[in-house]
Parts: C-alpha cells; sequence; structure tokens
C-alpha cells in the first residue's frame, strides 16, 4: 500500500515564552531537528510514535494520562479528514527531538501527521490552515496554546510572533550559536500554562507587569538580533530567565544548567519553551565556544547539541 510523508520543524523559544499566551511577542527560531510521519489507509485510525515506542488508537481512550492527550489530538484532526474523505488512516511517526522539553515536539508531531495525510489525500492545505489544524490537535494537547509552535512547525526560520497574527520573519545580523541542553526533567506545557494562569488570576497586576517586561526584552532582543549583537542578546536573555524563574517556571536543575552555562562562557542562558523542566538554550560566543559549552553541559546532564540561528 502507498505511504506519503509529511515533516514539522521543532523550534526553540528564543526569548517570550508564557507571555505570549497573553498576547505579547515571542521571538522564535526552527531548528533542523523536528518530526517526519508516514500516512497509509487502513481500516482504524492509529498513530505510532518511534522512538517513545506508543501506539494509540483513535478511537480507544487511554488509561495513561500523557498517552490520552496524544490520543485525543490524533483523534481531532482525523475526524476531519474522516469526515471528508472516510475511511482510518495508520501513522507512523519518528520524533527527532525528545518530548515534555519544550522545543514544541506535539506541534512538530501534529503538523507531521497532517502534511502526510494531505499528501496521502493529495489534500493543499495552505500553511495558515495547516496551523489551524495543527492547534485544533495543540488544544487538546495542552489546553491553552498561543500558535506559535505550530507557526514554527509549520513555517521553520526565525520569526516573531504575536497570538492571532501571522509570523513575522526576521533576519539576523549574524548568526547566533546556540547550545540546546535537555534537563532530562520532564516538563509539562499544559501544568506550565495553567501555573501561569493561577498566577494570573491571583495576582493580574504583577502577572501583566511581568508580561511586559518579558515583551520590552522581545522587542530589545529582535532589534540586537537584526543587528548582530550577540552580547546584548546574551543579557537579554539572563533577564527573560530571572522573570520566567520569577512565575516559577524554572527549577534547580534548570538554574544550575544556566550557571554551568554561564561559566563555561556563555553570553546568556535560559530555560526554552513551557519550563518545569525540558530544556535550556545558552548563547556562545561563537560557534567554538558554544561547542565547548555543549561539552561542559553534556558531561552532567543527558544531551547537548549546537545549532546556528541565522
Ligand atoms: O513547551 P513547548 O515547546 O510546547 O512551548 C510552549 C510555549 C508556551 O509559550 C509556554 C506556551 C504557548 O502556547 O505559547
Amino acid at each position: 500500500m502507498a505511504v506519503f510523508q509529511g515533516r514539522g520543524h521543532g523550534k526553540i523559544i528564543l526569548l517570550g515564552e508564557h507571555a505570549v499566551v497573553y498576547g505579547r511577542p515571542a521571538l522564535a527560531a526552527a531548528i533542523p531537528r523536528g518530526c517526519e510521519a508516514w500516512a497509509e489507509r487502513a481500516q482504524d485510525s492509529t498513530l505510532s510514535v518511534e522512538p517513545w515506542g506508543v501506539t494509540v488508537r483513535a478511537a480507544e481512550p487511554e488509561q495513561d494520562p500523557e498517552r490520552e492527550l496524544l490520543r485525543r489530538g490524533f483523534a481531532v484532526i482525523c475526524g476531519r479528514y474522516n469526515e471528508a474523505h472516510g475511511g482510518g488512516f495508520k501513522l507512523t511517526a519518528r520524533m527527532g527531538i525528545p518530548g515534555g522539553a519544550g522545543l514544541g515536539g506535539s506541534a512538530a508531531l501534529s503538523v507531521s501527521v497532517i502534511r502526510a495525510l494531505d499528501t496521502l489525500l493529495s489534500v493543499s492545505h495552505t500553511e495558515r490552515e495547516v496551523i489551524e489544524l495543527s492547534m485544533a490537535w495543540e488544544r487538546e494537547f495542552h489546553g491553552n496554546p498561543s500558535g506559535i509552535d505550530s507557526a514554527m512547525a509549520a513555517r521553520g526560520g526565525v520569526a516573531l510572533y504575536r497570538r492571532g497574527e501571522e509570523l513575522a520573519g526576521v533576519q539576523a545580523g549574524g548568526s547566533l550559536s546556540l547550545v540546546v541542553a535537555n534537563s532530562g526533567e520532564h516538563g509539562s506545557t499544559k501544568a506550565m500554562v495553567a501555573s501561569v494562569a493561577r498566577q494570573h488570576a491571583r495576582d493580574q497586576v504583577k502577572a501583566e507587569q511581568i508580561f511586559d517586561a518579558i515583551a520590552a526584552i522581545v522587542c530589545n532582543g529582535k532589534s540586537a538580533l537584526e543587528a548582530g549583537e550577540r552580547e546584548r542578546f546574551g543579557q537579554l536573555m539572563d533577564l527573560n530567565q530571572t522573570l520566567l524563574n520569577s512565575l516559577m517556571l524554572s527549577t534547580n536543575t534548570l538554574e544550575e544548567m544556566c550557571q554551568l552555562a554561564r561559566a563555561a562562557g556563555a553570553l546568556g542562558a535560559k530555560l526554552t519553551g513551557g519550563g518545569g523542566g525540558g530544556c535550556m538554550i545558552a548563547l556562545g560566543r561563537d560557534a567554538e565556544s558554544a561547542e565547548s559549552i555543549a561539552s561542559a553541559l553534556r558531561a552532567r546532564w543527558q544531551e547537548a547539541f549546537v545549532v546556528e540561528v541565522k
């Protein structure tokens, strides 16, 4: 039987996560690693994700809460294609990024599944439609997505995102050598977004002030990126991390990792994505310095790799 393929990008949020849920801008960069999926016609709709060794059936609720979120996201998408085209679909996906790590794994997965189904069924969704479908999946998966992950997974590149608006591409004035390192602690974006929502409900004025400060960092960061001012960009990453920590999104491990990266020569370091675990990013002075920061981090934690953002 014919099998059709689709891809979605992973992403790092350079500056502005969480505040972006509340309408502030965020700066993000796609990373070469992402997700690939293959689709074929089948009796029942199933999704298998490697290397997780997980298979879910669209029509069979799961006991495990994480698997159930995955199943619900997949079921929403299958339902849409099933209405228009009938039948079931067998999807096999290969994730090149860890899940629950703040690298937009679920959006990369959803976009790769949507694109594989489009290819299988000769459907030509526009990029905007792909993003909207991916957000329908993400709403099941993590509650109140800003849309940044879906937009980056579909489009790639470096961009400024604001909720409800198109991604605006950003032209970097020089490349940024960033280290992405995984704490190995599972961070639930859904739980972290909900925790920020509780803090916002408890003290709206304070939370809005923090979001405004993050927005100022993002605007400043965009101009530093365009001007190729690495040192300024690094300082802004550190400031952003302080504010994320004040929203209780960091962990002892993430703080230790940021400190170690700075001691190893990073110009700045912060968590990326949902937080509460997952990944951090650190900015090297150049590619060589990024490699040595990565090896310092690798000596103590699971995984660290260098991404050139340009
Ligand atoms: O943890 P990730 O990779 O899904 O990133 C989430 C980014 C947030 O700003 C925390 C949430 C969102 O929907 O924008």
